[in-house]
């Protein structure tokens, strides 16, 4: 299997998909590598991109007072990725093409990872990694255990800054996040 340094360097060389041609940098991931719990985005936006660090914008923000509603921060005990690791154009969502080139750098880094629980933030992200008619308006907070791994999804931060009528949803989940680390991670 292939160690941190390794998959971070392959990753940071990527060519498999049109995206490395306008990148500024690959947003390869950031966290605890022995954390218990894993959050995916869909990709980078701009500000991202410009600082080659996931959830770093406006959304990231949000993202960050989410985490520590539950006693969770980035820089201590959770592991924050993308499905795709460069910045789709117009932030668009990325194609399928471009999300099977670079799911396998996920892969890797869930496998070094090994978290007990992984939460999807946005639709994106739960169809690849849940289930590809994965609908995030009736499912979200629902968990199911996939490869030994309990996984949920939430709307993702830039949903909720643009509609705030879904937060008090998103705070339930929240709590059934704190709820399910207690549970199996103690
Ligand atoms: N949105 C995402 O899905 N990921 C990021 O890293 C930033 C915004």
């Amino acid at each position: 299997m292939t160690d941190w340094q390794e998959l971070e360097r392959r990753c940071k060389s990527c060519t498999r998909c049109g995206l490395c041609e306008n990148r500024h940098n690959v947003v390869f991931g950031v966290g605890d590598p022995n954390a218990d719990i894993m959050f995916v985005g869909e990709g980078p936006g701009e500000q991202e991109d410009l600082q080659g660090k996931p959830f770093v914008g406006r959304a990231g923000q949000l993202l960050d007072d989410m985490l520590s509603i539950i006693d969770l921060d980035r820089k201590k005990n959770c592991y924050i990725a993308n499905i795709v690791k460069c910045r789709p154009p117009q932030n668009r969502d990325p194609l399928e093409v471009e999300q099977d080139a670079c799911i396998g750098y996920l892969h890797d880094q869930i496998a070094l990872v090994q978290p007990k629980i992984l939460v999807c933030l946005g639709r994106i992200a739960a169809m690849r990694l849940i289930r590809d008619d994965y609908r995030i308006t009736r499912e979200h907070g629902q968990w199911i255990e996939k490869d030994g791994i309990w996984m949920s999804a939430i709307y993702h931060p830039s949903a909720l800054l643009r509609d705030v009528t879904k937060r008090p949803e998103t705070f339930e989940d929240l709590l059934s996040i704190r709820e399910k680390l207690k549970e199996i991670c103690n």
